[in-house]
């Protein structure tokens, strides 16, 4: 029997503002047609004003699938987080924070799973921020630890065939590149990655690095993708994934 893929849409870094509506194609209404899931990996709004998060949930209102997304550092410029995941929320949207919200959706007979949380900043490998020296400086890299921890929890809890982690910030050097390498440290973390590597996943989505690549890899192998809307130049990405493949792999998981 041949099944149809399980299809995921993504794109972050909509940064929907006041006058977005009249410049932005998004294509949000016709989504069904091509996916089963939008994915959004933060910067949703452009500072993270409730009107702005009102008016990006009244477009999302068109969208006839299962929507899930994680903040970015613009959706909390205002300190405005509460009422924006409200509204968000509110409208049907699955606004993951991390720690304890990751969601499985079912897709025919796939299970999707989704956690995330938006991340941090640290740059990566050998280079990563430690927590030596001012207190400012542990309290800034602590914040970075505590969102990988959050993956760490969500990830070791979700059992699905297909097991995708959403974040606002990078937890590859891959795809940051393009940036300018003094933006690195603020644009993600190796730390992130390192619950995602020992648990696995079979996909990683991030935005925020507007100016980085699209395709990377973590040290285990397990695709990165930087879904930031300048970065793909196109209104969103399709990752799709075959059935049968997602059963081999529950098999796989089952006997191992
Ligand atoms: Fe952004
Ligand atoms: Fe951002």
């Amino acid at each position: 029997m041949t099944r149809n893929p399980v299809r995921l849409a993504a794109v972050g870094d909509v940064h929907w503002h006041v006058e977005r509506r009249r410049t932005f194609h998004h294509h949000f209404e016709t989504i069904h047609e091509v996916a089963d899931v939008l994915i959004l990996p933060g910067d949703l709004t452009g500072s993270g004003l409730p009107e702005e998060a009102r008016l990006f949930a009244e477009v999302l209102s068109e969208v006839r699938v299962p929507i899930v997304a994680v903040l970015g550092n613009h959706d909390m410029h205002t300190e405005n987080t509460d009422e924006v995941v409200r509204i968000l929320r509110g409208a049907g949207v699955h606004v993951l924070l991390g720690g304890g919200d990751g969601v499985t959706l079912r897709i025919g007979d796939v299970s999707v799973g989704l956690c995330g949380t938006k991340g941090f900043c640290g740059g990566f490998g050998a280079r990563c921020l430690t927590p030596f020296g001012e207190h400012a400086i542990k309290t800034f890299i602590d914040e970075t630890k505590t969102e990988a921890e959050r993956i760490e929890y969500d990830l070791s809890r979700l059992q699905a065939d297909l097991r995708v982690v959403v974040l606002h910030y990078s937890p590859v050097e891959d795809t940051v590149i393009g940036e300018p390498r003094e933006l690195y440290p603020f644009l993600g973390s190796s730390l992130l990655c390192g619950p995602i590597d020992q648990l696995g996943a079979d996909l990683v989505l991030h935005g925020h690095a507007h100016y980085g690549s699209e395709n990377g890899m973590s040290d285990s192998g397990i695709p990165v993708r930087n879904v930031a809307l300048p970065v793909l130049k196109r209104s969103y990405a399709i990752f799709e994934f075959s059935p049968e493949a997602l059963m081999n792999n529950r098999i796989e998981r089952r006997s191992a």
